[in-house]
């Protein structure tokens, strides 16, 4: 049995992992005005691997039991003042989304709810991803900034990138 505490703490993730979603949105429009479409295919891509990280949030929280409330979300920062500026931020929020993941953790393992550990496992291993995906295109962007030739090879290199959800994750 899942604490009030507990479930409130997951419905509170649904509402960081929609606004994660349109953050990333916010960073593909961006991208687009700036004419990379490659960056903003990924960024795109990102929001909708946001969206489902939420609606892994909503169906667990319905599956134990509990009631998903739908969140008033934020605005997102919409200006950028450049392409690496938007994936520096990108990688500090996914360093803020792996704080909340560990806080949930932490609090899940306090109450020995050990359905809720292993749910959390799953985002555990997904912010190493994540946080190393980010960074590693922030050490590229800084390698690459005074070389536009640079910047439009990377372009069509994140223009290949797909939304495949896992095989083996829930989708509602
Ligand atoms: Fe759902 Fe990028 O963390």
């Amino acid at each position: 049995m899942i604490s009030e505490k507990l479930m409130s703490e997951l419905n509170e993730q649904l509402k960081h992992e929609l606004f994660s979603s349109n953050l990333y949105l916010a960073m593909a429009a961006y991208c687009a005005e700036e004419d990379l479409m490659g960056f903003a295919n990924f960024f795109r891509v990102q929001a909708e691997e946001e969206r489902f990280h939420a609606m892994k949030f909503f169906d667990y929280i319905i599956e134990m039991n509990g009631r998903a409330r739908i969140p008033a979300i934020d605005e997102p920062k919409n200006n950028f003042a450049s392409i690496l500026d938007a994936f520096r931020q990108a990688y500090t929020h996914e360093q803020f989304v792996t704080k909340r993941i560990y806080h949930l953790t932490d609090l899940a393992m306090e109450e020995r709810e050990h359905a809720t550990i292993s749910f959390l496992k799953w985002f555990v291993d997904e912010q190493v991803e994540e946080e190393s995906m980010f960074n590693g295109l922030v050490k590229k962007l800084e390698r690459i900034a005074d070389n536009p030739n640079a910047l439009y090879m990377l372009d069509g290199e994140l223009a290949q990138r797909t939304f495949t959800p896992p095989s083996d994750a829930k989708q509602a």
